[in-house]
């Protein structure tokens, strides 16, 4: 029994007539620990979704299966486990589960987030439609103001459903490798210039620090127009009160992190600053550090991520500095050559 279950790569455990562990193999050393052989197979499980599991495969011969709740580190683990006779011993094998039930909770997490972003626009929509339907109807001025937040609650939901389309969309092609040659000098200085009606109502100027030469890299240009826009956009939008942002361009010869030569880019605003526990989480679908305020300026917290996802597709990095009170800076670095 110990020779074929060591053969074998998922935690195994013989259970005996005597209900004592009579084999374990390494991957299950691994997980329950060490010196198991000979104990009570209920002081070595515990659970007893699984002891129950292994009583009905030694009483009724067909296989059972069971969860098994553990913990790795810090991490929650689940494994399905198979308990069945083989022989007078009851072999009981778990197989890891944890990352399918890791997916399946981001997907729960994904649907949830979406619905309720939508359903907020659409319930104040509702509201507004009965009110001009009813108290409204003949009231020409409060039609007009109803007619306005109507409008941006529309375009609120037209937002989110272009960046969940521009996020499927990134995901999906993430692993074709950017061809065109781009001028990243000039991306950024028209980047800037679209966002210059956006500064100027938030009384922020936006500067571009680039060096003479021309700059070009691998890359694609309408997506790295979307990552430079959401940044510059962020850094105008939560940084308005430091009421200037820089856009610096500068050659980043032997970057480890790269493995090539490259550019960076950072953005630095002087605003208020994010505090370092959300800094992590920032780049997470739906994450935003004060959502009431970002969806105030028609936020939906999927620009980072959106972000991170082109990033990637560039072989490149970002990361984030910040200190409240003083601003913050992020830093993306892009390579120029292109390495199989
Ligand atoms: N420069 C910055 N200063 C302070 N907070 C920032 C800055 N950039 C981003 N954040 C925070 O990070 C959050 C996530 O940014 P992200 O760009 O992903 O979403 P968003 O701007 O809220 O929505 P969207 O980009 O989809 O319009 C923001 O809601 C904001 O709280
Ligand atoms: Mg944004």
């Amino acid at each position: 029994m110990t020779t074929l279950i060591n053969a074998l790569p998922l935690p195994i455990m013989a259970v005996g007539e005597d209900e004592r562990v009579r084999a374990v193999n390494a991957p299950l050393v691994a997980m329950l620990g060490p010196d198991l052989l000979g104990k009570h197979h209920v002081a070595a499980l515990r659970q007893p979704a699984v002891l129950d599991a292994i009583m009905m495969a030694r009483q009724g011969g067909a296989p059972t299966t069971a969860q098994y709740l553990g913990r790795d580190g810090d991490r929650d683990t689940t494994y399905r486990v198979v308990a069945a006779l083989a022989g007078r011993d009851v072999v009981v094998s778990f197989e890891d589960q944890t990352a399918a039930e890791y997916a399946g909770q981001m997907r729960r997490d994904f649907v949830a987030n979406v619905s309720h972003e939508l359903r907020t626009p659409l319930t104040a929509l509702l509201g507004f439609i009965e009110t001009l339907g009813g108290a409204a109807r003949n009231d020409a001025a409060a039609r007009d103001r109803f007619l306005e937040i109507m409008t941006n609650e529309a375009n609120r939901m037209t937002r989110l459903v272009d960046d969940l389309l521009s996020l499927s969309r990134v995901e999906d092609d993430e692993r074709v490798r950017p061809r065109e040659n781009v001028n990243i000098g000039d991306v950024l200085a028209s980047v800037i210039k679209g966002l210059e009606p956006q500064a100027a109502a938030a009384d922020v100027t936006v500067t571009l620090d680039r060096p003479t030469q021309q700059v070009t890299l691998p890359g694609d240009t309408g997506q790295l127009v979307q990552v430079f826009t959401n940044l510059v956009e962020n850094a105008i939008k939560y940084g308005a009160s430091g009421g200037r942002v820089v856009v610096r361009l500068s050659p980043a010869a032997n970057q480890p992190r790269l493995r090539s030569e490259g550019v960076q880019i950072e953005v630095i605003d002087h605003g208020e600053g994010i505090s370092a526990h959300h800094i992590p989480r920032l780049t997470e679908r739906f994450y935003r550090v004060d959502s009431h305020r970002s969806r105030a300026v028609g936020g939906t917290g999927l620009g980072l991520a959106i972000v991170k996802h082109i990033i990637n597709r560039h072989r490149g990095r970002i990361s984030i500095e910040s200190i409240v009170g003083q601003g913050t800076t992020v830093r993306v670095l892009l390579p120029i050559e292109s390495k199989a």
